[in-house]
């Protein structure tokens, strides 16, 4: 049933302590709660708890047995007036739960998963974030190695007792036992106590961790030193898990990863892992502050915890590296995936109001929209006044259940400022469209700028919202003769006027992507040619070349033209710019998808063909290493790497760009350069970098069977084998690659990692997967089925890969509208997967 925001009651009952005795076993393991409750004054004799696939064994309140009736969801049970304590018994079978929810098994040892609502299926509680309590909790266990939440307290031969002092809302709780081993660490905080470190995991990982330690103390220095957080307990534990649903939880005190969000070795990661696995510990380690100790009072609040914590750990990943690079991968990724969002038939605000199942909800939408609208608002008050709003904030609500309405009225309290129209961005759904035009008149210069918006599911009229647009001028010499300022458009239309100017200046809108909205400008390629030469912002230097290499692309694919001369000449000399960093290069180089094509073409009301978006795509990379051969060829010699590996942002920006010249190559010398590099490689980077040109060239047979040899038994390398092969492969074979693949003995397909790889792999191979004939559709469809009737999250998850099937042609749309239906239509079909599906086949 679905749930609505405006509805939210509070709980009527005080939950002053809770303590735990899980007896574990496999599939009878015996949970025990004692629970001191109070009643609220809106109590009124009547407790609902939450409970889900629970034997119940007994219960009972001040040791007597208790009066309970069994509800949908949970049970009522009759309460005194006071306070009173409710003990229950019951069991749970964690070794059979393939939803990963809860307490489960995972490579024989347990472990849980309790965000969002995962706590009901370990015990009764009213298990819901405004619930917050201190936790003790006892685990008897024959494994060697037994963690919860918070400091140590006693432990003996078979048990464990673990006292979490701060308060906090089920979700956050978390169990591990297993035969486990650790890579210790250390830290000390700017107050002076010391913290233990430790990364669990299986022995054969124990070579994996050094990096994720590293990360991990750099974290805790960055929030002392830039946010005047600290840590608040003895130790701080991180486990590694193979078999999860997302990426990694923020337990308190004792974060659970995905083994691949926290494992690497230089034999075994890229550097993009490397990158990913700094920012997922920054991010779980940061949520202590925003998340932790202020929670989210709601799961309609859920991007306050999230859109904070994505936001401070995509500044940390910019302070350990490069804020520019960062930011246009952000970037791409935002326009790649939460645009395509916004976009389609699940587009729903930063705060949803309905939900039917809340894991539907975290979503690029909440996590990185959420992460924007952070952005927009320091922009909007400026650094300093941004920081006093946090100091605000973590004084005012440390130990609350928050909203949006309280993080935004610190920044009102603290500036002065109005933020009603601001708190738009939470409510309406859809990207903004930014449309500019200009005019030059006697020393004026003449900025238009008009906010557009289109309707989204359950949202037709919307109201014009604040738009920071940071904008800085350039003279046709290429001085910058207005640097960066921040225009607020507030109305739908408004225009800005600059003074003085000798000329007509260049103008650089929208510098650093200052708003997630689609800019609409009339931009000659001799001005993006200028401002790829010439801008002092990164972003629209990039911007830049993005635009040209865009409508180069639209153009080949809408008109049959060739490739645009003046584009590949502008790639050329800014490629030979030795003054730019190499990463930023490699940028240059990675050319709009076939996706985000897709959607430039619909949104501008025409229907899409993957095939022939796939065909202008390899023509442009074909003339490209044409006409760049010799400056790719002397790139590849100059920059390559000697010595160690290390993964750092310097020699990783140089394998990007020797790689992103290494694909092209090799559509030139049949891949000679490619087994070369291949063969001599002593790190993944360059082994995966080679193997995937090859991939691309339909010469990689041998190296595949290579790949597979000596890593067939690494879980985390052989995700790479799996999806490798179903995204780079020609598009007509790739739904019989994938499903040749389904076979392989290999596929594991309840395991998360292993399903999103294979399946991951065919949805990005996007002509692939739209292939006319439907057959990556039905079987993708077959799989969601079946993967649905074990893991429900996962699969509802995935299936969003049609959340763009109205974009298409009458035949592929009548494919895909059969396959969900035919979802739909299966019997015992999960709750996750019927809203997610509903939702799109509605549109
Ligand atoms: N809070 C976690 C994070 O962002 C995500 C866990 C979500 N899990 C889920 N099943 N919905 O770091
Ligand atoms: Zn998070």
């Amino acid at each position: 049933q679905t749930i609505y925001l405006k509805d939210y009651k509070p709980f009527a009952y005080v939950v002053e302590d809770v303590h735990l005795t899980f007896a574990l076993h496999p599939t009878a393991t015996r949970v025990v709660s004692r629970i001191q409750f109070a009643p609220t004054e809106t109590a009124d004799g009547v407790m609902f708890l939450h409970g889900e696939d629970l034997t119940l064994i007994s219960a009972a309140i001040d040791g007597e047995p208790a009066s309970y009736r069994k509800v949908s969801g949970g049970i009522e049970v009759d309460v005194p007036d006071g306070p009173f304590t409710w003990q229950a018994e019951v069991e749970i079978s964690p070794s059979t739960n393939t939803a990963l929810e809860g307490l489960y098994m995972s490579s024989g040892m347990y472990c849980t998963q309790c965000e969002a609502e995962g706590f009901r299926k370990i015990t009764y509680y009213p298990d819901r974030p405004d619930v917050m309590a201190p936790f003790t909790v006892r685990i008897e266990s024959d494994m060697p190695v037994l963690l919860s939440n918070g400091n140590p307290q006693a432990s003996g031969d078979g048990w464990a007792e673990w006292h979490d002092p701060w308060p906090k809302p089920a979700y956050l709780f978390a169990l591990v036992a297993g035969e486990l081993v650790n890579h210790a660490g250390q830290f000390t905080t700017m107050s002076g106590k010391d913290v233990e470190l430790n990364i669990w995991v299986r022995p054969a990982d124990i070579n994996k961790c050094e990096f994720g330690m590293g990360a991990l103390i750099r974290s805790m220095k960055w929030d002392e030193e830039v946010y005047g957080r600290e840590y608040d307990l003895d130790v701080f534990n991180i486990v590694a898990v193979d078999d999860f649903n997302m990426g990694a939880m923020e337990n308190k005190g004792l974060n659970i990863f995905n083994s691949s969000c926290v494992l690497a070795s230089p034999e075994t990661s890229t550097d993009a892992n490397f990158e990913r696995i700094e920012a997922i510990i920054a991010h779980e380690y940061f949520h202590n502050w925003t998340g932790n100790r202020i929670t989210c009072r709601d799961w309609f609040q859920l991007c306050l915890k999230e859109g904070l914590t994505v936001f401070r750990d995509q500044t940390f990943t910019g302070d350990m590296r490069s804020h520019a690079v960062k930011r246009i991968d952000d970037v791409i990724t935002l326009r790649a995936r939460q645009f395509r969002e916004d976009q389609g038939p699940l587009a729903h605000p930063v705060r949803p109001e309905s939900f039917v199942e809340i894991n539907n909800f975290y979503t690029v939408t909440v996590y990185e929209k959420g992460a924007e609208v952070i952005g927009m608002l320091k922009r909007l008050v400026g650094d300093a006044a941004y920081k006093k709003a946090l100091n605000l904030y973590f004084d005012r609500h440390d130990g609350d259940a928050a909203t949006i309405e309280d993080w935004l009225k610190v920044f009102e309290d603290v500036t002065g400022r109005d933020l009603s129209q601001f708190k738009l961005w939470y409510s309406q759904a859809g990207t903004p469209h930014l449309h500019v035009t200009d005019s030059y008149d006697n020393g004026t210069y003449s900025l238009t700028l008009r906010q557009s918006h289109k309707p989204s599911p359950n949202q037709t009229d919307k109201q014009p919202m604040v738009i920071p647009v940071a904008v800085g001028l350039l003279s046709p010499n290429g001085d910058e003769v207005v640097p960066t300022q921040v225009l607020e458009l507030t109305e739908v239309e408004q225009t800005f006027t600059f003074d003085g100017l000798a000329s007509k200046p260049i103008p650089s809108i929208l510098r650093d992507f200052s708003a997630p909205v689609v800019l609409h400008q009339d931009q000659s390629d001799a001005d993006r040619e200028f401002l790829l030469a010439n801008d002092t912002d990164p972003f629209n230097k990039w911007e830049s070349g993005r635009m040209l290499a865009r409508d180069t692309l639209l153009d080949m694919i809408e008109n049959d033209a060739a490739p645009n001369a003046n584009y590949l000449a502008a790639l050329d000399r800014a490629l030979n710019d030795e003054t730019t960093d190499p990463a930023f290069r490699a940028l240059l180089l990675a050319l709009p998808t076939i996706d985000d094509l897709s959607q430039e073409i619909a949104s501008k009301g025409g229907t899409p063909d993957p095939t022939a978006i796939y065909d202008a795509r390899r023509a442009l990379r074909g003339a490209i290493a044409r006409h760049c051969g010799d400056t790719l060829t002397s790139l590849y010699k100059t920059h390559q790497v000697t010595g160690a590996y290390v993964p750092d942002a310097e020699t990783g920006g140089k394998r990007a760009l020797t790689n992103a010249a290494l694909s092209l190559i090799s559509l030139l010398d049949n891949g000679d350069t490619a087994r070369t590099q291949y063969a001599a490689a002593d790190n993944m980077t360059q082994e995966l970098a080679a193997l995937s040109a090859l991939i691309q060239i339909g010469a990689a047979e041998t190296e595949l069977a290579d790949f597979a040899d000596r890593w067939k038994d690494d879980r985390l390398v052989m995700d790479k084998w799996f999806s490798l092969q179903t995204a780079l492969c020609e598009p007509q074979d790739a739904a019989k690659i994938a499903d040749t693949l389904t076979k392989h003995p290999d596929f594991d397909w309840k395991n998360p990692n292993r399903f999103r790889s294979l399946f991951g792999g065919l949805i990005s191979n996007t002509a692939g997967f739209h292939a006319a004939d439907g057959s990556a559709y039905i079987l993708l469809t077959d799989w969601l089925i079946k993967l649905d009737a074990a893991n429900p999250q996962t699969a509802a998850r995935v299936s969003s890969a049609f959340d763009t099937w109205t974009r298409y042609d009458e035949g592929r749309k009548l494919i895909i509208k059969t396959q969900l239906d035919r979802i739909l239509a299966t019997e015992g079909i999960s709750p996750d997967m019927a809203e997610m599906v509903g939702r799109m086949a509605k549109a």
